[in-house]
């Protein structure tokens, strides 16, 4: 079949987060399975695309309320990617170098409708349109409403919730820029008296899934105002669990390493990684290390962090090192610790791609202490490269890391205090002094498939069940 993936974010052309690594991923495991799958998201002024060469496939003008915007779409040339990648570029909208900016309302609608009307006109339409995340969520309506892309009424719709706290919001005013439909069906449109297009989506998309199984569930409860929605939408709702791409994110041939290891020479191997990241970091190699990696909001436990680093740290017998960018507040924060602890706490605020994995080889043991975590790709990277992950139990965590004490292979903590993340820490660092135990679990972990091959399989079974509806 043919598989359409909209997103605003693919790896490795453009990412902010997980989104990024999952559409970079999922369409190369279908197409292991047989299938056509390729990914559309916007054409921004970046490296990559400054760094590879693309062919104009489509050219042609809408409109976005009154104004007349013109739009191309190219094909990436180079094969590397395992599948094909279309870029969208509409210059005046979203050739910047951001992915996202403070006012993204007008550059995604732009994008939707320049991909809607590219796809409409072809001659052999996809078998499904899958669409991520809120950036695209006016897709399924406009596919299901506006007059102009009547051609696309029958082609499935699926529409994956990657985090239900961004929904992209905006005033009704806006109205006009959506594309002609029947104005009875504004309805579809309307939450909160906003247009909310995460709620459209939930509304309008033939299936609606998430990340994981146990965010599935807790949406119903807990989705920043649209449970009720979600509640009501239930039928249609399945949560699938991501997977990882074990082919980039490979401890054996992973070039960003400074050394490759298997389960054979991970104590080697992770050896010169923590020693290269103790060296450049000033940090101690002989204590345990642990490391944070994401992005510094409220929602992965950011605030709390420096209070959980300032508890751990007082007894001088384990180092933190944390690559992330976020709140400013708590970046701020990060530098007091530095000095307070220094050669036991440091933290590179930015992006690094590289640093994100050399941490992820180099590391004893992972802190995701996150609020709400709808998958959480970092454990599973983790663990690939026999890292021990502390997680609080919530999401896509809680399905994917089982404690220690219930024969499993990492520190779970119920509730995200900092005491009770310190807690956690503290049995994490009395596991590491029992030696051999602490390696056998290394290589146990190594050994989990987290790999996308089986949530490639649901995905597949759930288009073929909207195929059979068409
Ligand atoms: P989210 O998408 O909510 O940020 P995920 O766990 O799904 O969380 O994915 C985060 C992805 O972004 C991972 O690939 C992680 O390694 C990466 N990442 C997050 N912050 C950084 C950073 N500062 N530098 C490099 N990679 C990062
Ligand atoms: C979101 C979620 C994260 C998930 C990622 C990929 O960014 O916050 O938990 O892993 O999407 O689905």
């Amino acid at each position: 079949m043919t598989i359409y993936h909209i997103s605003a974010e693919c790896f490795p052309v453009a990412k902010v987060g997980g989104l990024a690594d999952v559409v970079g991923a999922l369409p190369k495991y279908q197409n292991n399975l047989g299938h056509q799958s390729c990914v559309i998201m916007p054409f921004y002024d970046n490296k990559f695309t400054q760094n590879n060469t693309f062919e104009s496939v489509f050219t042609a003008t809408f409109l976005l309320g009154n104004e007349k915007v013109n739009f191309r779409v190219f094909k990436l040339k180079n094969k590397s990617l395992d599948f094909n990648i279309f870029l969208v570029d509409i210059p005046e909208l979203l050739f910047t170098n951001n992915i996202y900016s403070n006012d993204d309302t007008n550059r995604f609608i732009a994008f939707q409708i320049a991909v809607l009307q590219w796809i409409s006109q072809m001659e052999v339409l996809p078998d499904i349109i899958h669409c991520h995340d809120h950036h695209v969520g006016l897709m399924p309506f406009m596919m299901s409403h506006a007059d102009q892309f009547k051609s696309l009424k029958r082609v499935p719709s699926v529409f994956t919730i990657h985090n239900a706290q961004y929904q992209g919001q905006f005033s009704h005013s806006k109205e006009n820029l959506i594309p002609e439909f029947d104005k009875n069906l504004t309805g579809l449109l309307d939450w909160d008296e906003q247009i909310n297009p995460l709620a459209t989506a939930i509304k309008c998309a033939w299936r609606v899934t998430t990340v994981s199984p146990s965010y599935m569930n807790e949406l119903m409860y807990n989705a920043k105002g649209l449970e009720s929605l979600l509640s009501s939408e239930r039928n249609k709702c399945i949560g699938i669990l991501n997977g990882i791409d074990d082919v980039v994110w490979n401890p054996k041939t992973d070039g960003f390493l400074i050394k490759n290891y298997s389960k054979k020479t991970v104590i080697s191997g992770k050896k010169a990684n923590k020693q290269w990241l103790c060296k450049t970091f000033g940090l101690d190699e002989k204590l345990p290390l642990y490391i944070f990696i994401g992005r510094l909001v409220y929602e992965k436990g950011a605030d709390l962090l420096s209070e959980i680093f300032d508890i751990s740290l007082q007894d001088t017998q384990k180092s933190i090192l944390l690559l992330g960018s976020g709140d400013q507040k708590v970046e701020r924060g990060f530098e007091q610790l530095k000095e307070k602890y220094a050669g036991y706490f440091n933290a590179f605020i930015g992006y690094d791609e590289r640093l994100s994995h050399i941490m992820y080889a180099g590391g004893d043991f992972l802190l995701m202490p996150s609020r709400i975590e709808p998958c959480g790709l970092n454990q599973m990277y983790s663990l690939r490269y026999g890292t021990i992950p502390i997680v609080h139990k919530v999401g896509g965590l809680k399905d994917t890391v089982t404690d220690i004490n219930d024969h499993g292979f990492g520190f779970c903590h119920e509730g995200v205090s900092a005491i009770e993340v310190s807690k956690a820490i503290s049995r994490a660092n009395a596991f590491y002094a029992r030696v051999e135990d602490f390696r056998k679990t290394l290589k146990r972990i190594m050994d989990i498939d987290h790999s996308w091959q089986y949530s490639a399989k649901q995905y597949i079974r759930l288009y073929n069940e909207l195929i059979k509806l068409k």
